[in-house]
Formats: structure tokens, sequence, C-alpha cells
């Protein structure tokens, strides 16, 4: 009993920590001696050699040796297996066969072998019990190598994951007391006791995973027994982290900004945006557009869903909006968004054309308008910026014109010098509008300016001065001459009006000799004219305008009165009485030759009308005298005889030379009383007088002739 006792006080050495299955033991212990002789218990490790000794029987039984041999003394088990021997010299219980705690009893315990010893004459039964007690022979172990958990990234902390449970076969300390996780960061271990007694050990996160960070965890599971020395089993652990649309994208750039020429055709690229997302797998595909805040610019852009290129889809008009700003949203398949902006400046391109409007416009404009006069007042717009819309304008050379800037984008037209509508009443004046695009734009504007008329021209006459030449003897109202002037102005202000001067001509007013037609300038003769009595004389005719006040200018016209044939020549010598004729005395010596007398007449015409010719045109005899044809000097012709008769009848025709010859005159010498004559002959032959022995001259008859 005491080798019983020890071993139980031994192990109750450190009792604290005595679980409850060697409590029960010690009741036992107790119990074992407290009870009846017959009856005894032993404990032995399990594993022990054969032959190592259980315990004395003879001793704790209280037997001699020899009993055991005289009763025969015999194990009994109930089952076949004995594992335990009897010897019975030495009375001691040996062990007899190899034995495992853990085949024995696996998990029961206490394990005990139970048996019998039996003793004959008289029958014994003694009943022995050898608790067989647990080492640690087995490490905790794991059925699996590997156990693999496939976590989704978005596995909250605390989220719970169950692991595989090791076993160790052994009991008591010597099996499983605890586990291990290694390393700590992300799970901690939570054991459990189950229903059925057993530990459950378990994974419980701690902090997110985040699979961006660290796609795979790899972990040790630990079990350890509490034998001594302990022992261990591991199993790995591997966590892949499943993505979870835990990443929203995110674009490269917080605004894109872009430069782009207006008028770029449909298609053209504008930018590409581009986001990344963390995320695997659809969490990462992504898919662009605009969100519709960005308004009208939606018409005119065009984003691929899929690339995120933007391209042009509609008409760019930097004149109608010089930048857009779009706003583009990338979108993951989980729904997760960011957004961006895209901001896009037109490029001005000089597409525009100035545009030339009239704002006011003087027109006409009278010709003696100052110079610096305001013609007109302009603007000028382009639509275009910059360079584009920088315009320049002119105005065609050659003009008497300026263009002048007088505000920004306002320009007026000014006359640069005097006009003069009769040089020029009408300009065209172009106006050039120029902008400083490359290629430029250029626009014309012409206006048509008329120049108004001032009277600022007189009457001109087309001749400084003039000459009428008018026949004598003219009829009154017959017309004299036609004087015309110009002017160059226009209307009324050149509509003439002809005038005669009131000036005296030979002491009387030129009304009393002239009358000129107020609106043909047609002179007039107002009476008849004696060329005899004026030969000429000078008026003024005045030409005047309509304008207003009025302009005038005057010329002299010289009225020639022209000499009509219109006299016969008058004899002067002989002179003519009516009741005789001057006798001359012709010696009758005289030589050849002899002057006797040199018939004188004058002719108040003029020119041949009075360049007068004398002719003999009847004698007695005409071989004895002859007549100067010039000077109308009768001289003999040769020498008188004493048969000449004494009276010699002449007559001498006195002619003007007028042409055409309308007047012719006869010279013929009368008789007393009366010498008659005839128109075309002059024959006077019946008329003359008696003459003694001289040659009488005769009176001079003026005939008229009219042929
Ligand atoms: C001005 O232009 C018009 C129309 O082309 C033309 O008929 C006219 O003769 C021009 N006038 C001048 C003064 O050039």
């Amino acid at each position: 009993m005491s080798v019983l006792c020890y071993f139980y006080a031994q192990r109750g050495a450190s009792l604290t920590r005595i679980p409850s299955w060697l409590m029960q033991h010690l009741v036992l212990c107790a119990f074992v001696m407290a009870v009846a002789r017959g009856q005894v218990r032993y404990s032995i490790p399990e594993e022990m050699t054969k032959g190592s000794l259980v315990g004395n029987i003879v001793q704790d039984l209280g037997l001699d040796v020899k009993r055991l041999k005289s009763g025969r003394a015999r194990i009994f088990t109930e089952d076949s297996r004995e594992y335990i021997g009897l010897n019975v010299d030495k009375g001691t219980l040996v062990v007899k066969e190899r034995i495992d705690r853990e085949e024995l009893c696996a998990q029961v315990s206490p394990c005990s072998l139970h048996f019998q010893i039996i003793l004959e004459n008289p029958m014994e039964l003694h009943r022995i019990d050898v608790e067989i007690l647990d080492i640690n022979d087995n490490a905790p172990v794991f059925t699996r190598r590997e156990i693999q958990f496939q976590i989704s990234e978005s596995a909250t902390p605390g989220a719970k994951f169950s692991l595989d449970n090791a076993h160790d076969s052994d009991v008591g300390f010597n099996t499983l007391q605890k586990y291990t996780l290694y390393p700590p960061d992300h799970f901690s271990l939570k054991e459990q006791m189950g229903n059925d007694g057993l530990k459950y050990v378990e994974m419980v996160l701690q902090k997110t995973l985040d699979r961006e960070n660290q796609e795979e965890h790899k972990l040790i599971l630990t079990a350890f027994d509490g034998g001594s020395p302990q022992k261990s089993g591991t199993i790995k652990i591997s966590v892949l982290v499943i993505d979870a649309n835990d990443n929203a994208p995110v674009f490269s750039l917080p605004v894109y900004r872009v430069s782009l020429l207006e008028n770029s055709p449909k298609g053209t690229g504008v930018v590409s945006v581009t986001a990344t997302d963390k995320d695997k797998g659809t969490n990462a595909e992504l898919r662009y557009s605009f969100s519709q805040t960005s308004g009208k610019a939606l018409d005119l852009f065009n984003i691929d869903s899929e690339s995120g290129d933007i391209t042009v889809n509609g008409d760019l008009d930097f004149e109608r909006t010089k930048h857009f700003q779009l706003h583009v949203e990338a979108t993951d398949k989980g729904g997760l968004t960011d957004s961006s902006k895209v901001i896009i400046e037109l490029i001005d391109v000089n597409d525009n054309a100035p545009i030339i409007s009239l704002i006011s416009f003087s027109n006409p404009i009278p010709e003696d308008a100052a110079p610096e006069t305001v013609i007109a007042m302009l603007n000028v717009k382009d639509m275009d910026s910059g360079r584009n819309g920088q315009v320049k304008c002119s105005i065609a050379p050659n003009l008497p014109f300026k263009i002048q800037s007088s505000a920004l984008n306002f320009y007026s037209v000014t006359t640069d010098q005097l006009l003069d509508r009769e040089k020029m009443s009408e300009y065209n004046i172009t106006i050039t509008a120029i902008d400083e695009g490359s290629p430029s734009f250029s626009t014309n504007k012409t206006l048509t300016l008329k120049i108004s008329d001032v009277n600022d021209n007189a009457p001109m006459f087309q001749r400084q001065s003039y000459t009428a030449y008018v026949m004598e003897n003219n009829l009154p109202g017959v017309s004299v001459l036609s004087v015309t002037a110009h002017d160059k102005d226009a209307g009324n202000n050149a509509r003439i009006s002809y005038f005669l001067e009131d000036i005296l001509v030979n002491g009387v007013s030129a009304s009393t000799f002239i009358s000129v037609n107020a609106e043909s300038g047609e002179i007039l003769a107002v009476r008849s004219f004696d060329y005899e009595q004026t030969k000429e004389f000078n008026i003024r005719v005045k030409a005047q305008d309509g304008g207003n006040p009025p302009l005038s200018s005057n010329v002299s016209v010289k009225i020639t009165i022209q000499d009509q044939n219109d006299n016969a020549p008058q004899v002067l010598y002989p002179v003519q009485s009516g009741a005789s004729v001057v006798a001359e005395i012709v010696p009758r010596s005289a030589d050849v030759g002899y002057l006797v007398t040199k018939v004188v007449a004058v002719d108040v015409d003029s020119g041949q009308n009075a360049w007068l010719s004398y002719k003999l045109q009847k004698a007695t005899d005409r071989a004895l005298f002859e007549v100067g044809l010039q000077n109308g000097e009768i001289r003999t012709v040769r020498q008188v005889t004493d048969k000449d008769a004494v009276k010699q009848r002449l007559t001498v025709v006195v002619e003007d030379n007028g042409k055409p010859s309308q007047f012719r005159f006869s010279l013929s010498c009368l008789s007393s009383p009366y010498c008659q004559s005839n128109a075309t002959d002059g024959d006077a032959s019946g008329c003359f007088t008696n003459l003694e022995r001289i040659f009488q001259l005769f009176r001079i008859i003026r005939l008229f002739t009219q042929t």
C-alpha cells in the first residue's frame, strides 16, 4: 500500500495543477486504503519494457509466497490478452507485453487493466487494477498539411474561419493543450470547447485584408501538447485574398487641359483620359463617360467608353464658345467612380472675314466741302480674335479721301482735299478691311458718293470776243450772230441767259441797234444798217447762270457792217448842171496825149464798190480820144486835124467794181436841155447840146439797173 500511496503523493506535490481526472484517483487511493484485503491497485506508465515490475502482490495482498505456489496462483483476465504477468516465485507482477495506453484506451482515461489473481485450495480471488499512465509519446497531429482559405478583402474584422483541429493521442497533459498562429498581424486564434468536449479552433480576422497590398497570406498554426518535453504539430494556412471592389478608379489627372483648333473636323482626337483601378478583374474594368453636367459640350464631343479617347463630334466655333469644360467619369464594374475635368481651350482660326457696317453716309456732299469733311462713319468687326481679329482699313489710292480710325473699330471717311464736281461728279470709294490672320481675310465695301453742284463756275463764252458781219441794208430783225456760253456747273447753275449790256453806241443806246435773245444767245439787228453811216460798233453781251447768287461773264461783240454796192459813182467833174455841159477846149495844135480834161468821180461805197473805172462809151470820133481806165483822164490819141469836127461829143462811163456788179453807171454828154438815158446802153446820142470847137463834158446821169 505504501508504494501506491507514495506514487500518489508524488503526483500530488503540485496539487494545484492537478486536473480533475487525477483527483478521482486520489479519491480512489483513499478508497483502496480503506477497502478490505483482496483488492489492490497499481499504476504504471505505458510503454514500459517487458519484465518491468508492476507490483509485489505478496506484500500488498499479505500473502505468503508458498501460498502462491500451493494455491497455484494465476492471472485471470476476461479478455484473452495478458499485458501483465505473474512471477509466482517472487510474488511480483511484471510487464509481459508492450502496453500502449492509446491503443488500449484511446482517449478513455483513466485507462486501467483489470484482472483477477486466482488461488485454489482454498479458492481466493484477488482483484488487481493496473492503471496505465499516459506518457507523452504522441505529438499533436493535423490530418492535412495545409488549409487554404479564399477570403474577400471586404471581410470585416471579427469574421471567423474554423481551422482544422490537431489530434494528440495522449491524454491529460500530454494531449493537445494549445494552439498558436503565426504571424499574428491579421488573424488571431480563438479556441472553443465543443459540445463533444473537443477543442475547436478558429481564426478571427483582426485587421482588414488588402488584396492590393498583399494578395496572399501564409500562416502557420501550431498545436502544442502539455507534455514534457513538449511536442507540437503544425499546419500551413494559406489565405488568398479575394479582390473586393474596394478601390475606386482614379484618373491620372484631376484636370486635363488641352488646346484645340476651332473647326477641327469630326473625329479629331482631343485627348485620352485614363484612370486606373487597383482592383482586379472586373472590379478594375473601367468605362468612361461624360457626366451630364457637361452641358452643351455633350453634343460636340464623344468619348470612347473603352479607351477614354475624346474626339470631336460637332462644329467647334471659337466665336461661339472659347472653351469647354467636360466632366468625365470612370466607372468600374462594381459601380465605383472617379471624375475628372477636361478643359478644352479652342484656338482661333482665321475663319471670319471682317465685316464693314456703314453707320452714316452723307451723300451727296457739295463740291465745296472743306477738307476733313466727314462723309461716312464705319464700324469694322472681325469675329476672330487675336491677330485674326485685328483689322486694318484702307481706301483705294488716288482718291481725294482718307480713312481714319476715330475709336476702336470705328472709322471715319473724310475728304482729303477740295473736290470739284466739274472734274469728278461721282466717286466709287472702295474701303478695304483686312485682318492680320495668316492667310488673311479681307472685305471690300464701295461707297458711291455723288458730288453735288455748287455754283462755282461762271458761264464761259466760247470765244474771248466775237465779230459779226452784217451786210448793210439788212432787214430789221435779221440774225447777226449767235453767241454761246457754257457753264461747267449743273442744273440751274448751268442754265444760261444772255443779255445785251446797255452801253452807248454812237451816242445812243445799244439796244437801238441790237437785241439779244435771252435763251439762245442770238444777236439780232434791230434796224437796217447803212455802211456809209456806220461801219462798225461794239456791244457787250452778258451770259448769266441761274445760280444763287448768279455768276456771269461778258463778251464783246464787234458788229461790222459790210458794204454793199449801193452807191453809184458820183461825177464831181465836170460839174453836171441841168442846163449845160461844160465844154473843154482842145487847141488844134494839141499833141498826141494831150490831157483834155479829167473826169473825177467818187463812190461813197468802199472797197471794190468804190473802185472806179472809166471807159469811153460813145464818141463822135473814137479814134481821137481815150479815157484812162483808172484815172479818168481824157487824152488825145492823135493829132487833131482840121478835118475833125469842131464839136466832139464823148460819153464816159464811170463804173465801180462792186461784185456782183449790181450797179452800172453811165456818163453821158448831154445837150441842153436834157439828156435822156436808158438803163441798158446809156445811149444818149440824141441829147447832145451844141458845143463849140470844144468838147463838152456831159452831165452824168445815174442810171440804176437792177441785175
Ligand atoms: C462706280 O461703280 C458703278 C458700279 O460699278 C459704275 O457703274 C460707275 O461707273 C462707277 N463710277 C465711277 C465714278 O467709277
